[in-house]
């Protein structure tokens, strides 16, 4: 994801970097970064943990077709450009403040409203599903991440006939998060999805993962996951979910349109400009593995894109 104004000739870190020094490097930031936290987990997030809200009863109907990924991988491998550009955002994420955190509802609904995420979470209730991750750069995990259908929020919002996307944003505060700083990204983060997208069983609002509340650096304290498209699109740490009739500008979009486009779909056989698609990386076991379609989640999803052919769905 990082843009560097690069040549198109130059290939990006994670394609140059080989597996062993990559791997070394891996071993020695978890074991410092363990040392440091003794846990992946924020104190606020253990406190929570404590409410009897996790671990939420797991839902069979999301299986895997391969290993969960170690926590201590996923959880030391991050994309929150909001504190930098490394993977290891984990201890500057630590600044990130959970609590009170409130989600605005706004934009085409009956009435637009504010509620606390503690409170969203018993009004709509938790369950656990195993998913898959696909990130645009060619990493790849599989968690199993807390949370509830996004559908449940739409129905709580109450849309307007009018509204035909949601837009979601993250939060913005330059004094907490310093990559907010750098006048190269057009913060807030924001992402966006269809109505009908948003309606699909899939797309889930994650408040936890490993079967605790979310750690700061996974995007807490609530985080889209929409396992069937490129990484990017499960945005994190979400402050503001609005109902539009206009399709959102989303935060990659106005980066390189060419490169991350507002569909972002998984699909192997439709290369990124500057490398392929066609296989992924598995965090923890760093095994290549080829890439399906819409993440393996076709049956699920590819129904939403019918009729929508004309539109670049894989980029
Ligand atoms: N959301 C925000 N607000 N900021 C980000 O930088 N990165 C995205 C997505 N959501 C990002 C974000 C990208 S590129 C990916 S691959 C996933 O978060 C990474 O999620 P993970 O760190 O939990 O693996």
């Amino acid at each position: 994801m990082l843009i560097k104004r690069r040549r198109a000739w130059e290939i990006p870190e994670h394609l140059a970097t080989p597996e062993s020094v990559f791997l070394s490097r891996r071993a020695l930031l978890g074991g410092a970064a363990g040392l440091a936290a003794g846990s992946l987990v924020a104190p606020r997030a253990l406190l929570a943990a404590e409410g009897g809200l996790y671990p939420a009863p797991r839902n069979p109907a999301y299986t895997l077709d391969r290993a969960v990924t170690p926590e201590r991988f996923s959880g030391d491998y991050n994309n929150f450009y909001e504190f930098g550009t490394s993977k290891s955002v984990l201890p500057a994420a630590n600044a990130l403040k959970t609590s009170p955190w409130t989600v605005k509802i706004d934009g085409l609904v009956e009435k637009p409203f504010e509620i606390g995420v503690e409170d969203l979470i018993r009004k709509v209730g938790l369950e656990e599903r195993l998913y898959r991750h696909r990130c645009v750069e060619a990493w790849s995990m599989a968690v199993p991440w807390t949370g509830f259908p996004l559908s449940k929020l739409v129905a709580l919002a109450k849309p307007a006939a009018g509204a035909q996307y949601v837009q979601f944003q993250t939060f913005l505060d330059k004094s907490m998060a310093p990559g907010q700083r750098s006048f190269f990204y057009p913060w807030p983060y924001l992402e966006g999805l269809t109505m009908a997208e948003a309606g699909n069983d899939l797309a889930f609002l994650v408040t936890g993962v490993y079967g605790k509340p979310l750690p700061n650096q996974f995007g807490a304290p609530i985080r889209l996951a929409v396992p069937w498209k490129y990484g990017f699109k499960s945005i994190k740490s979400i402050v503001k979910v609005s109902f539009t009739a206009e399709r959102p500008k989303t935060f990659w979009e106005g980066l390189q349109a060419a490169e991350y486009g507002f569909w972002a779909n998984v699909n192997p056989a439709v290369p990124h400009p500057r490398w392929s698609q066609a296989t992924e990386r598995v965090l923890g076991t760093n095994e290549r593995v080829p890439t399906l379609i819409y993440n393996g989640y076709g049956d699920q999803v590819a129904d939403l894109y019918k009729g929508l052919e004309k539109e670049r769905l894989f980029v």
